[in-house]
């Protein structure tokens, strides 16, 4: 199930090892963990504590609650679950989901709707609170310890995701020898606030505390993977100082390397210079995105994603989703597409009836890689 391992991935076996230590110690059962975007955070979860953990005896469970914002429920029980019974998951939801099938099947259902037996996320999400009590007990019975990571652990802290982490914190409780917890997230205010909160689920639940971020060590592993493959070596002090002008952000640090290795021809400078640029873009993309309005932006999103006809009635139902607004009529795209193909912002371009194009193919992956359309 593991992804080929990235040559170029930094491990950090001494930082799992310390958090394993800690959970082993039972001094804490949680723990939430905050660096700035783009840091590392992620990456130090999948592809070093998870392993470490497994290693060490653990099952662990690791899931990212930005990959589908609408329905944490399920992605922690099925994470849980993975980890636990790695077989048999489409059983355990089918069983869970035996009495609404009974019930959308034997209830009156307006015509046309009959055929749609199959659960949607938003039935799912129904059962979350009994999936995630249901994969808590699977992982009782392997009688191992779990190590669970939630990453955008703030997505929990919506009101419309109460009663998931209400139930989720209740499991846990009465568990806290055997399942220890690990919250990250990118926002440290949100975090605290999550765990702040006297009326909050998860009040008092988990000490925040900074991620220690990667440094200097990191940067001449780089470098000592850039001398094995590249025939121009690139000098440390050059590493060092891009390291340092990019922010000492690890993935901004690799797109140098990256650009670095692909022109080594034009040297070490230039890559930085490239690479300043597009960190530059990148935030220029984010003015243009601050500056729209609410209903561009998720227009954008869906044509991004690959929807092709933005007025037709699932676009409307997915614009309604990422607008949390339920009056979203056709008018809608139809003058956020004026806009957007508008002199002004000249973002698409008009291919056909409903059918645009991004005028910026940089502008549209950096479209895609968003969420949603904060
Ligand atoms: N240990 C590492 N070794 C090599 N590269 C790394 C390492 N950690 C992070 N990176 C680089 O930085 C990028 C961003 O890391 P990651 O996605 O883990 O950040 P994050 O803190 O989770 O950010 P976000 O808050 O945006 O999710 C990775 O895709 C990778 O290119
Ligand atoms: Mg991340």
């Amino acid at each position: 199930m593991r992804t080929p391992s990235d040559p170029w991935h930094f491990a950090r076996p001494e930082l799992a090892g310390g958090y394993l230590q800690a959970f082993d110690l039972g001094l804490v059962s949680a723990r939430g963990l905050f660096a700035r975007r783009r840091m590392g955070k992620s990456e130090f979860l999948k592809h070093d504590l998870l392993p470490a953990a497994e290693a060490a005896g653990y099952l662990a469970a690791y899931t990212n609650l930005w990959d589908d914002a609408d329905h944490p429920g399920q992605a922690i029980a099925t994470a849980i679950l993975s980890a636990a019974r790695p077989k048999g998951l489409a059983q355990f939801w089918e069983d869970l989901s035996t009495p609404i099938r009974k019930m959308k099947a034997g209830g009156k259902l307006p015509l046309g709707v009959e055929g749609s037996l199959e659960l949607d996320l938003a039935d799912k999400e129904k059962l979350a609170v009994p999936a995630i009590q249901a994969a808590l007990q699977a992982a009782d019975k392997t009688r191992k310890r779990l190590i669970l990571m939630i990453d955008e652990a703030q997505v929990l802290a919506a009101p419309e995701h109460r009663q998931v982490a209400h139930s989720l914190r209740a499991g846990l409780d009465i568990r806290k020898a055997s399942v220890k917890v690990l919250f990250a997230g990118s926002s440290e205010a949100a975090l605290r606030e999550m765990f702040s909160r006297a009326s909050a689920p998860f009040y008092n639940w988990a000490p925040v505390e900074p991620f220690p971020l990667l440094g200097d060590a990191f940067v001449s592993a780089t470098v000592a993977q850039v001398k094995r493959l590249a025939k121009q070596p690139l000098a440390l002090a050059d590493a060092r100082q891009a390291f340092l002008s990019l922010k000492e952000t690890p993935e901004f640090f690799r797109w140098y390397i990256e650009r670095y290795l692909l022109y080594q021809g034009q040297g070490p400078e230039l890559a930085l210079q490239h690479t300043l640029a597009r960190v530059h873009d990148d935030s220029g993309h984010a003015k243009a995105w601050k500056a729209m309005n609410r209903s561009d932006r998720a227009v954008l999103l869906l044509a991004a994603r690959g929807v092709q006809d933005l007025y037709g009635a699932a676009a409307l139902t997915q614009l309604r989703e990422l607008m949390g607004s339920g009056d979203v009529t056709a008018s809608v795209p139809r003058s956020a597409l004026r806009r957007l193909t508008g002199p002004k912002m000249q973002a698409m371009a008009r291919v056909d009836h409903g059918l645009y194009r991004f005028e910026d193919p940089e502008f549209e992956a950096w479209v895609r890689s968003r969420r949603t359309i904060d």
